[in-house]
């Protein structure tokens, strides 16, 4: 049985920390689900970490319903949430319904998440209305990256922050179950935790939030382009990967690779018997 929206709820009421991390493939899904992590996000990062573009802008639905199914099938206990790409959902509600629709039928993902806060009310609203659990996404949108110029830290001033605490009580009444609130200073984030029924998930939002998403990469030292501050390596696995190829390359090279225990053999017999042939037809021509 998956975690459900009701589960990360209640972590919430039981002031249980929420984990999330992204998952791409089949590795990264089972890696984190073993580790226990209750809900992974099949994010728009992977524009970044698994197309190598610098912002999530290129990726489309057909890119994330890819990546979600593989994500969903190899795994069994995790809440999956699928991420809605740029333009997949802003151009109308009906838009926004018919391809949630697509991305859970198709890839079978427990709920989908959305980037933006007052303005996509309307939209959480039908969406979860019709059946489909949204995550919200507010603060910094990578999504938006063009408008805002950059990946810049939200909320910082007095009217942004008063715009922030709109939005979140905004996708709230909508009827969003959970909110990602990205680039947003501490003590905002925390405001807005303490205000909000539904659980908040940080990612550079401070200590205070319900839970935190980070992406798989920035974790595990798999993305060397830059580091983002709201990031902690727990692990140097590009060093630790670089080096084993490395280690391989040497062996091909030095012919250490493969070992007879890498290669298969066959019966003396037969061996003998295709020499005997060979050299036979050899002779032959
Ligand atoms: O696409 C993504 O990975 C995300 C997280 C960083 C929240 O939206």
């Amino acid at each position: 049985m998956r975690v459900s929206i009701r589960d990360i709820q209640k972590m919430k009421a039981d002031r249980e920390p929420i984990v999330m991390i992204t998952a791409y493939d089949a590795t990264s899904a089972r890696l984190s689900e073993a580790a226990g992590v209750p809900m992974l996000l099949v994010g728009d990062s992977l524009g970044m970490v698994i197309q190598g573009h610098d912002v999530p802008v290129p990726v489309t639905l057909e890119h994330i319903m890819y990546h979600a199914e593989i994500v969903t099938r190899v795994t069994a206990t995790a809440l999956i949430v699928g991420d809605m790409p740029f333009m997949s959902y802003n151009v109308s509600v009906e838009q926004a319904l018919t391809n949630s629709a697509r991305l859970m039928q198709a890839s079978g993902v427990g709920a989908v998440k959305m980037e933006g806060g007052e303005y996509l009310a309307e939209t959480i609203h039908r969406v979860t209305q019709v059946g489909i659990p949204v995550m919200a996404h507010i603060g910094l949108q990578p999504q938006s990256v063009y408008k805002v110029g950059g990946m810049r830290v939200q909320g910082r001033d007095l009217d942004g922050a008063r715009q922030l605490l709109r939005d979140a009580q905004a996708i709230e009444e909508a009827g969003a179950f959970a909110v990602v609130l990205e680039s947003v200073p501490a003590p905002l984030a925390e405001m807005i935790t303490h205000k909000l029924q539904i659980p908040t998930i940080g990612i550079g939002a401070g200590a205070a939030t319900d839970g935190q998403v980070q992406v798989f990469h920035d974790i595990l030292g798999l993305f060397e382009e830059f580091t983002p501050r709201h990031a902690k390596h727990y692990a140097e696995l590009g060093g630790v990967i670089r080096e084993a190829i490395g280690n391989y390359a040497r062996d091909v090279r030095e012919r250490k690779f493969p070992a007879p225990e890498n290669s298969f053999n066959m019966k003396d017999d037969v061996l003998a018997a295709l020499q005997i042939n060979g050299a036979d037809e050899h002779a032959g021509h």
